[in-house]
């Protein structure tokens, strides 16, 4: 058996934080900000939970995936924000969308949750484990900003984002490539009760590096070329890094969609997010070739290369 997205949802908070207002917060501007970082503003969850994000990006790749919440087996949520260190934040999720059929857990991978999330699907629905799996990622990076820190406050924002996977006949995800890096793993840290410390231009020459490789390693191990892809559909974190890992694959820009500008930095919930705006903007067809691709504290990253089959789109 294969596996397949059948149906994505996103949640973003009402708040938007604008680079005009956060220059009256820290010594920053607008202009600094757009052209160092491609962001404009970024959404702020003033009051509810990281699972209440969740909750509602689920329910809309439920409905968009026309499945019943009790037909799920597995959630798998990904947050480095949690609510609560215990119950996960999957149970939460759980709860409030009545799919009480499903085993529940977290994985915390950071700004690569997603591509984390979405190869534990692929594993366990090809080992005939499970038949649907939610995934869902949501974070509140403004609960773990430190607001004094003009280097690292200006880039992170709030959201949740969804996908519905089913065993499918259809190869729908069809190849992996994780890395990890932890002997590198001071240069982007939030630890228990503190906030964000990062090295931004080691993660930045970290990233570029990377995410080429790991999208060429991805692709030859399928022999795909570049100019099969539709669209490179990148954890959202610099427009810089975007612009430098579509020079070096020697492609334009064309095919790699961004939305930072509207939402900054939502860690492991960046790539489902984009991928539902695609999605619900009839920008993505079957037979689409997507490639996914994820870098993060760990230091983590991977890519994950997708044939677009879902039946709502
Ligand atoms: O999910 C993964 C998470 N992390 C990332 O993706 C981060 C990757 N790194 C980056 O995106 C970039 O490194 C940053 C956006 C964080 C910083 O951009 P940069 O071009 O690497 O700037 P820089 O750190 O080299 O700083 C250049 C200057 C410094 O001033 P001096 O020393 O040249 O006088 C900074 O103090 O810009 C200053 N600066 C700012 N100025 C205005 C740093 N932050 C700001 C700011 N506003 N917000």
């Amino acid at each position: 058996m294969n596996a397949t997205i059948i149906g994505t949802g996103s949640f973003l908070p009402a708040y938007k934080l604008t680079n005009r207002e956060l220059s009256t917060m820290v010594e920053t501007d607008n202009e600094w900000i757009v052209t160092r970082t491609g962001i404009s503003e970024r959404r702020i969850q003033k009051s509810g939970d990281v699972a209440d994000m969740a909750s509602n990006a689920a329910i809309k790749a439920l409905d968009n995936a026309g499945i019943n919440p009790k037909d799920i087996d597995l959630i798998i949520a990904s947050t480095s924000t949690p609510d609560y260190l215990f119950p996960n934040c999957a149970s939460i999720v759980q709860k409030i969308t009545g799919a009480d059929n499903a085993a529940c857990f977290d994985i915390s991978a950071a700004c690569s949750g997603f591509i984390m999330a979405l190869s534990a699907a692929k594993a366990y629905i090809e080992a005939g484990m499970f038949k649907k799996v939610l995934i869902v990622c949501s974070e509140k990076m403004s609960g773990i900003t430190d607001w004094k820190d003009r280097s690292t406050c200006i880039l992170f924002g709030d959201g949740a984002g969804a996908c519905v996977i089913e065993s499918s006949e259809h190869d729908g995800i069809k190849s992996v490539d994780l890395h990890n890096d932890g002997k590198l793993g001071g240069v982007l840290t939030a630890k228990r009760n503190e906030n964000i410390v990062m090295n931004g231009q080691e993660v930045f020459r970290f990233a570029v590096k990377k995410v080429p490789e790991t999208i060429n390693t991805l692709l030859e191990k399928e022999s795909t070329d570049v100019k099969d892809i539709k669209y490179f559909i990148l954890h959202q974190a610099n427009v810089r890094i975007i612009e430098s890992v579509a020079k070096r694959l020697g492609t334009d820009m064309n095919r790699f969609p961004v939305n930072l500008s509207k939402y900054g930095n939502t860690s492991s919930a960046s790539i489902p997010i984009l991928l539902d705006e695609l999605n619900r903007e009839n920008k993505l067809h079957a037979k689409d070739l997507l490639v996914f691709a994820g870098f993060g504290a760990g230091l983590n990253w991977g890519s994950i290369l997708v044939e677009w089959n879902c039946r709502k789109s």
